[in-house]
């Protein structure tokens, strides 16, 4: 099982709950089958806790780790496994080893990104301020539903998102509205990239409450604009 938990990135930011993220684990575990999250995106503090499977009871077997791993300053990416999957490569006999690198494992540069994002991380005050910034995020969502209930804003932790066009139409990656939105966005120095007519919020978390906000008018501006038509 490979599972982007509580929350589907590229596939159109969609979210779900951690009780189902648990029942799939459960379903897995019965089964036998390898779990593998993959919190490249999700990792480090996105969905408000430090991994998204951090909101559940079960832990997976593999867990794939990048973007926040660095604050999303340097590239480096990390597989981590648990002691009963790492076992049969750590024989002994050279054919059992793991024959796996790649050409930039280990750089020292992202390395050093890596061990000064962590101590950010650690630092005392930081879950407060992702909480504050969670829950200015779901905040937004629900003003969102409230007034344009069309869009099915939703929220996760520290991201917010929303679809443009009905329901059944869903996630369009190559819907033409992105460029108009992009355009939109841009006008009002704001770099905010919509994946087709999905856009989402994922901010930095040094990120000040009134910048959010900003974000935040100019994303009701524009939908009271479309509305208008
Ligand atoms: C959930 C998820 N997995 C994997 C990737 C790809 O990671 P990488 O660029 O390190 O190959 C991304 C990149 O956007 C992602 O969001």
């Amino acid at each position: 099982l490979i599972v982007e938990p509580l929350l589907q990135g590229a596939g159109g930011m969609l979210m779900y709950s951690p009780d189902f993220l648990h029942q799939l684990f459960t379903i897995a575990r019965k089964a036998g089958v390898l779990i593998i999250a993959d919190e490249v995106f999700t990792g480090f503090y996105r969905t408000g806790k430090a991994f998204a499977c951090s909101h559940i009871e079960s832990s997976p077997d593999m867990v794939c780790l990048s973007k926040g791993l660095t604050g999303g300053f340097l590239p480096m990416g990390i597989t981590l496994c648990n002691a009963h999957t790492a076992a049969p490569f750590a024989e002994k006999n050279y054919a059992k080893t793991l024959y796996h690198g790649h050409s930039f494992t280990g750089n020292p540069l992202s390395c050093a990104a890596a061990i000064a994002s962590l101590e950010l991380c650690q630092a005392e005050g930081f879950e407060d301020k992702v909480n504050q910034l969670a829950l200015q995020q779901s905040r937004f969502a629900e003003r969102l539903n409230d007034r344009f209930p069309t869009v099915q804003a939703r929220n996760c932790g520290t991201i917010t998102a929303l679809t443009l066009g009905s329901e059944e139409s869903g996630y369009d990656y190559t819907h033409p509205i992105r460029q108009r939105m992009y355009a939109f966005f841009m006008e009002r120095n704001l770099l905010i990239r919509p994946m087709g007519n999905v856009v989402y919020l994922a901010p930095p978390y040094c990120i000040e409450a009134e910048d959010l906000g900003r974000a935040h008018a100019a994303m009701e501006e524009l939908l009271s604009v479309l509305e208008k038509g």
